[in-house]
């Protein structure tokens, strides 16, 4: 298949583009198109079959849901039911962003789960797309299964080029992280994987909730995602954590003792501030492997704010392999 790319940055062009890209979805097709966060892989959330070319393409498991995007709040009738009030706060305050809740699903959609993934993506064009294309999209990252989320349409490219329709490039992603996702869809609502809506954002509108979003052990995890290897760069990757200079002792000691191609990647490389390293994170794990790397050495940050979703994504890179100074 030769996959289309097409830029949503001339704004003479953009609209067209967007409108053509939603034919696609409603004929049954594939459209990577770019969020907030990261860039989607996106296909009719009411199209079985072109769902079903969403987990082959990615390689994913098929018990691991898809998130289905919508413009608005709204639009949830069909899709949701028994929707309770702290949904419906985190809605009004976080949607369009970076927050996926988990609500009980609608008997009209046809999936083998019984609660339902729903965004509302903050990026205009993600919204534009949904609307003309008239119907939920699913949406999964879109990588490969086991690769950083992708972050600009190159990343998307080189991952499925040739396996998708089109793509469309909006440049690189503010967050650069994917969405926190909680489930509300039974109790207490429940943090399933951190991101840039953070837990103490939640907890300032809707009070104490859980948060659960790592699997030790021989636990049943609460989303089928967290139990698949994410982020993985071909290079084993060591995160060190702990005062600043000890831990840039520690990455190059590390580094030259070790007999492999390796690279140290510090705070101050990723971009300093929490807001750069999320944006820069994926993209700096991938060029490990263009460089061919046997072995990185990252330096982890402190996991507050921002901080707990980045170093949840640089654990899951690293197997857990992190180093306390
Ligand atoms: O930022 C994002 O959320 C991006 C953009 C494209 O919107 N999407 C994304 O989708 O990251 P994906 O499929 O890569 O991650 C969705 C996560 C997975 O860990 C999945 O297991 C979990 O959400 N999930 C989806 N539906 C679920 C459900 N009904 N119950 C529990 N977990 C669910
Ligand atoms: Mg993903």
């Amino acid at each position: 298949m030769n996959t289309i790319v097409k830029s949503l940055l001339d704004p003479n062009t953009c609209m067209t583009n967007i409108k053509n890209a939603a034919e696609i979805i409603k004929a049954g097709g594939l459209v990577a198109f770019p969020t907030e966060t990261v860039y989607g892989l996106g296909a009719n959330a009411l199209d079985v079959e072109a769902c079903a070319k969403v987990y082959a393409v990615k390689g994913r498991p098929s018990d691991n849901p898809l998130i289905m995007h919508i413009t608005d709040e709204m639009t949830l009738g069909g899709i949701a039911k028994n929707v309770p009030d702290t949904a419906i706060k985190l809605m009004d305050t976080f949607w369009p962003g970076s927050l996926t809740v988990i609500l009980q699903k609608d008997e009209a959609v046809k999936s083998d789960f019984d609660t339902v993934a729903v965004r509302v993506p903050k990026t205009m064009w993600a919204r534009l797309l949904i609307h003309h294309a008239g119907v939920p999209i699913a949406a999964p990252s879109a990588n490969l299964s086991g690769r950083p989320s992708p972050t600009t349409a190159a990343h998307v490219l080189e991952d499925l080029g040739g396996n998708v329709d089109m793509i469309l490039d909006g440049g690189a992603c503010d967050v650069g992280l994917e969405s926190t996702v909680i489930d509300c869809s039974d109790g207490t609502p429940t943090i399933l994987r951190p991101g840039a809506v953070t837990r103490e954002m939640i907890e300032d509108l809707i009070g104490s909730v859980n948060m659960v979003y790592e699997v030790l052990g021989d636990e049943a995890p609460k989303s089928p995602g967290m139990k698949y290897k994410h982020y993985s760069p071909n290079a084993r990757v060591t995160v060190v954590i702990g005062d600043t200079e000890k831990v840039a002792a520690k990455l190059e000691e590390l580094a030259s003792s070790s007999d492999k191609k390796t690279r140290v990647i510090t705070a101050k490389d990723m971009g300093g501030n929490h807001e750069a390293i999320a944006a820069n994170l994926f993209d700096i794990l991938r060029q490990c492997d263009e460089l061919g790397l046997g072995e990185v050495f990252i330096e982890g940050v402190e996991e507050e704010g921002l901080g707990v979703a980045i170093m949840n994504r640089l654990k899951k890179a690293a197997s857990y392999n992190i180093i306390k100074v």
